[in-house]
This record gives structure tokens, sequence and C-alpha cells, in this order.
């Protein structure tokens, strides 16, 4: 088939490389002319592991292509991907606008029939929104071609974006006729089973993608405001972690307790879930509670850490393991890292960083005050206490002896309870993590 997909990022990159992958011919449009010039090199402007592999593959062959004009992209292509930012407005709804100028941009250049099919996380309405935008357009040319637009979300996750897109695990395609169901059951047969292409109406397919991010992150929440009840009555959140996810019927995805959940997804999907739900009349009471629940808990590491070295941090220094929002990826948006580090200096400390791959990223959103180190043990090196925020692989292999020499005190705050208190305790350290009363805060 011959693809057009709009905006190259986590989402459009990843799965235009893929179907160009799987013998289709794409296109990658993007607005941002120094990352199409990038692209075009073959550089990939986001860490995603195996994705520069793949891009050089395909571009070789041909099958991959970057533009800046959507008129590239769209002559000649049967089905045109929108995947654009929908990144949240001050009060939560979802921003529209790239989405918004997209149609306008399809719609001022489509010369032929072509499904339209909405990859970007939208709120319900959205496709018959774009489909009268884009007729709008087709009418002050002169032109009039069939529209229709699907609604394809996407449940890739950064770190794993990849393997995800190319082995997913369903399908959800939002599609009223048989004919625009046909063609993607035929463009998707390569990636899935069939039985697994689940079909129904876009709004149904708009509402499927923000419930199942509200869903995975009510299971965070949920275990972190277990964790706290189990921090005040001396329980082991780990502990009940497996107590409970040994049942069948709950299963073990998403149930550790840490420093709160980030990324470009989890926070604002639920916001926007609960602006549309409230646009609608309706009070989203648990879905507003999700949010609550997290917003507090990223405050709890900076609070631990002032309730051990008191609110006047003045020269205290704070190295942080690991910026991004999750371990496997460059993305910093809404990473707990930043309410952290932001809290911290404003109490006085002294703040060191390292993260193995988001560190350039991190840059221009942590505050300026932050200095940045090239490896674990270079931050940790007089460092009067650790905090591990992102658990990548290789802080699993710090060797917390030698660490502990180069330290200036032995403290370890461990935001994702990440290592064996006892290895620590009696390496002696300070070891203080979530909701596993270790070392008592006053
Ligand atoms: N990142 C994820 O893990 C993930 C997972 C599932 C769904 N989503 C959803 O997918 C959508 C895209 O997310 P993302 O993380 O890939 O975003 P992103 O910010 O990484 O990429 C968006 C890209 O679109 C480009 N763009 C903006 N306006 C444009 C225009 N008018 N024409 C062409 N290009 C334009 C930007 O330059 C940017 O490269 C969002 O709605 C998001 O909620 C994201």
């Amino acid at each position: 088939m011959n693809i057009c997909v709009v905006g190259a990022g986590y989402v459009g990159l990843v799965t235009g490389t893929c179907f160009a992958e799987k013998g289709n011919r794409v296109w990658c449009v993007d607005i941002d002319a120094r990352r199409v010039e990038m692209l075009k090199k073959g550089k990939a402007p986001i860490y995603e592991q195996g994705l520069e592999e793949l891009m050089a593959k395909n571009i070789a062959s041909g099958n991959l292509n970057f533009s800046t004009s959507i008129n590239d992209g769209l002559s000649g292509s049967d089905v045109c991907f929108i995947a654009v930012g929908t990144p949240p407005c001050e009060n939560g709804e979802a921003d529209m606008a790239q989405v918004l100028s997209v149609a306008d941009g399809i719609g001022g250049c489509m010369t032929g029939p072509c499904f339209i099919v909405v990859k970007s996380t939208v709120p319900v309405g959205t496709s018959r929104l774009l489909c009268d935008r884009i007729e709008v357009r087709l009418k002050e040319r002169g032109a009039s071609h069939p529209v229709e637009i699907l609604s394809n979300p996407e449940f890739l996750k950064e770190g794993m974006a990849v393997e995800d897109c190319l082995r997913p695990d369903r399908v959800v395609v939002g599609a009223a006729s048989e004919q625009a169901r046909a063609m993607m059951k035929k463009l998707y047969a390569p990636f899935v089973d069939e039985e697994r292409i689940i079909f129904m109406d876009p709004a149904s397919a708009e509402i499927t993608k923000y419930a199942a991010n509200a869903m995975l992150a009510s299971r965070i929440s949920f275990m972190n405001e277990i964790a706290r009840l189990c921090d005040a009555v001396g329980a082991d959140v780990e502990s009940v972690r497996g107590g409970i996810a040994s049942d069948r019927r709950i299963g073990k995805h998403f149930l550790a307790a840490g420093c709160g959940y980030g990324g470009s997804c989890f926070p604002k999907d639920v916001m926007s879930l609960c602006r549309i739900g409230e646009a609608y009349g309706l009070d989203m009471t648990l879905a507003s509670a999700i949010e609550k629940v997290n917003r507090g808990q990223k405050r709890q590491l900076p609070l631990m850490i002032r309730k051990r070295f008191g609110e006047a941090m003045d020269g205290v220094r704070i190295a942080i393991l690991g910026l991004a929002f999750k371990p496997g990826t460059d993305d910093m948006r809404e990473a707990p890292s930043i309410t952290l580090a932001c809290d911290l200096v404003d109490h006085g400390a002294l703040i060191i960083a390292f993260d193995p791959i988001a560190q350039s990223n991190a840059k221009s959103v942590m505050p300026a005050e932050t200095a940045y180190g090239a490896s674990a043990m270079e931050i940790l090196a007089g460092a009067d206490a650790a905090v591990l925020v992102a658990e990548w692989p290789e802080f699993g292999d710090i060797d917390w002896n030698a660490a502990g020499r180069v330290m200036r005190r032995k403290i370890l705050f461990d935001g994702r309870n990440f290592y064996a208190p006892e290895k620590l305790e009696s390496l002696g350290f300070e070891y203080y993590c979530i909701g596993r009363n270790r070392t008592p805060l006053a």
C-alpha cells in the first residue's frame, strides 16, 4: 500500500517505519524541517531501541521517505495516518491545534479518495469534526472527494515502541464502512492475527484509548495509595503486591508503587478523559482521583528527602539517578524527576544528575541549577544522598559498596523500590523506599 504518516514523533516515526518494514511505500511528513533533514540522513530524533537500524534498511530500499510537505506524502497514497501531538491545554483538555492543522492540509491538497486514519489520541467526536473540516477545505477548492475518517488509536509503549508496533497485543479500529475495514485488515495482516483486529465505531475506538490509559494509570495510583497506607501501618507494599498479583483476576502488571507516573500519555490522557466526561455533564470521580493521587505521589520523594535533611537544604548535594519518565526512553514529558529537582533546588539543595539517554532532553526542562555527570559513579562521588527516580537496568549494576566509599553520606532514596533493602542496609546505607516500612522518617 502507499501510506502517508503525518507527524514523525514517537508514534508516527515508529509506525511509518514498521509499515515500511512490511513492504508498504511510506511517506513520513513532519512540519519540523530540522527533524526531516535528520530523518533523511537516517538519524532518529528520538531514542527507541532498534529504530535507526529499521529506518536505515527501509530508507535504502526506498520504502521509507520523508518530507515537510503534506502534498508529497498524500499524492498517490491510499491511506493517510494522522500521528501529530495532542498536548494538554492549561485546563487539561487535549489541544487539537496540530490535528486540525493537518486536516486543513489534507483538505487543501487531496486529489482523490483516501482513507484518513487518526492515530493521535483525541477526544470523542474528533472523527466527525475532521470529516467536516476536510470537506469545507475541499469545497473551498471546488473539489469533492469521498472522505472517511477512521480511528486507530495507538497503544505502543515508549522504550518498547518498535517491538509493540511490529507485534501489537491488538489493533483497535473504529470504522464505519466495510471498505475501510477491509483496507485496515489488509494493512495489519502482517502484524497480527485477524481475530486480534477489533472493529468498532469511531467514537468507541476514541474512548477505548482513554479508557485503556486511565485503567493502567488507576492501577499505579491505587498501589501508590496502598503504599502510603503500608508506610502508615508498618506493612510492606511489595508483599501486598505479590499477594494480590497472584490472583488471576487482578494480574501482575502496573502494580508497582513508586514516585508517580509521568510521560506523554497517562497524565494528559487521564486529565483529558475528565474534561471529556465533564463536557457531557458527568462527574468523573474516579478519573479525577487517579490524577490527584499521582500529583501527590510525585511530591512524596522530595517530601521524604526534606524530612530527612530538614527544610533548609543549603549545600546538601543530591545525586539523581535516572531522569526520563521511565527507563528505555529519552522522553522527559511530565517526568517525576522534574518535580523532585525543582522542589529540592527551591529548598537550597545542589542537584547533580545522570541519565544514560535522556540527559540532553533533560537540560531544557530541569532547573537551570542542575549539574550533570557522565556516569552514576561520577555523580555519587561527594553526594550526601542518592535518589533513584528512573530504574535503568544498568543502575542494578552499581557497586554500592564502592559508591558508599565515595559518597559523603551513605543515604539512598529508592523511588522505584528497585533495590533489595537488606543488601543496601547490610552495606551500612540508610535506605528509604516507597511503602516498605524500612527506615521510618519522623
Ligand atoms: N508517545 C507515546 O508513547 C504515545 C503512545 C500512544 C499514543 N500517543 C499519542 O500519539 C500522538 C503523537 O504522540 P507522540 O508522542 O508521537 O508526539 P510527538 O510530539 O513525539 O510527535 C509529534 C510530531 O508531530 C509533528 N507535527 C506537529 N504538527 C504538525 C503538522 N501540522 N504537520 C506535520 N507534523 C506536525 C511534530 O513536529 C512532531 O514531530 C499523541 O496524540 C499521543 O497522545 C503517544
